[in-house]
């Protein structure tokens, strides 16, 4: 298969852990006679250095020219601290998932074996977690109206969501549910806000057509203290975009290091993949910050274009790392000395020579 492949490395870690999913990519393609080509652009504060705009033009031109995005990752602390900034480097990429359409973030959830041990939460809680978070990406209080009162005193941030916004992403929760393990759950604030009263409404009608598939409801408060007393509950969360945002985060404490947690925002012609987390700018260069994240995103991007065996052989080999200790600081047990890129190397070699390392 023939894939242009458009890599926004990003700020801080993402440069660092986006190299070693193109290396894996990379891997893939030679293995399975693939031919993936690879071409490079700024987004966030690097592209603010350079052209004081966090989605240059061009940029947002390849996006579009390509058949897929792998991105890193967003944000640099000089804009953290600094809440008059106009230009910031997260405006680079809530811009590129409008632009594309990228309204559904779909972010898996789970607990490996060998890892039970990392979460801070008990084993017993933890262990067959598998699910498979469906958040709203392009609407919501993320990109409804803002204003600030001319004697910045008084701020205001709109949430608003539309029934086509809702149903579209509905379907695609009640669709994975139908592989999975037949629920839905949707995530709210119905009991207060109109647009969740909405979303109830919307789902529930979508929900007609999956007879297979069961509904439930959860406030967000209350989701947020059964993902960390009973997460084997869940098996499609589906949420607007800011409850996804932080439910998600939550959820990574499940596998052990938000280093894991890998994501796929598609829409109806673009699709980009991405770790969850941030550019953890204090690992910056160290070599610590952990690339199965970016990896896995890499593997999902494969599964994306229906190439199943080759992203299958990337999670084994992902799994074969995590069982051997091949892992960065935040997830190694005996804290040996594995950098960033010598699990992309394994990975790689893994890739290149699969029946040198068989699971057993
Ligand atoms: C994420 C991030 C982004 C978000 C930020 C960087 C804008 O936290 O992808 O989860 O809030 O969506
Ligand atoms: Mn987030």
């Amino acid at each position: 298969m023939k894939l242009n492949i458009a890599v926004l490395p990003g700020d801080g870690i993402g440069p660092e852990v986006t190299n070693q999913a193109v290396k894996a990519l990379k891997a893939i393609a030679s293995e399975f006679d693939h031919n993936f080509k690879f071409v490079y652009a700024d987004v966030g504060a690097v592209a603010i250095d350079k052209q004081n705009n966090p989605l240059p033009d061009e940029t947002l031109d390849l996006c579009k020219t390509s058949d897929a995005i792998l991105f890193g990752s967003i944000g640099h602390p000089k804009y953290d601290n600094d809440p008059s900034a106009k230009v910031r480097p997260e405006q680079g990429l809530l811009k590129l998932r409008k632009e594309l359409g990228l309204f559904a973030n779909i972010r898996p959830v789970k607990a490996y074996e060998t890892l039970l041990d990392k979460s801070p939460l008990k084993k017993n809680i933890i262990q067959g977690t598998d699910i498979s978070i469906y958040r709203e990406l392009t609407g919501g209080i993320y990109f409804g109206e803002k204003s600030l009162s001319e004697d910045g005193n008084v701020a205001s941030d709109l949430c608003e969501y539309s029934r086509e916004e809702i149903e579209r992403i509905a379907h695609l929760a009640f669709k994975s549910a139908q592989s999975r393990k037949h629920k839905v759950t949707l995530v709210d604030k119905a009991n207060v806000l109109e647009s969740s009263r909405l979303w109830r409404r919307v789902v529930t009608e979508v929900a007609k057509q999956y007879k297979d598939v069961t509904l439930d409801f959860l406030f967000v408060d209350n989701a947020a203290m059964q993902m960390i007393l009973n997460p084997k509950q869940f098996d499609v969360i589906l949420t607007e975009n800011m409850f996804g945002d932080i439910i998600s985060d939550e959820a990574s404490v499940i596998g052990g290091s938000i280093g894991l947690l890998a994501s796929a925002s598609v829409g109806d012609k673009y699709a980009m993949f991405e770790p969850i987390h941030g550019s953890y700018p204090q690992a910056t260069g160290k070599g610590i910050a952990n690339p199965i994240a970016s990896i896995l995103s890499a593997a999902m991007l494969l599964v994306h274009f229906g190439l199943h065996t080759e992203a299958e052989l990337i999670k084994i080999g992902v799994e074969k790392s995590l069982k051997l200790n091949i892992s960065t600081p935040d997830i190694n047990t005996k804290y040996d000395n594995i950098t960033t890129s010598k699990v992309g190397d394994f990975i790689e070699d893994f890739i290149n020579n699969p029946k040198d390392t068989n699971m057993n």
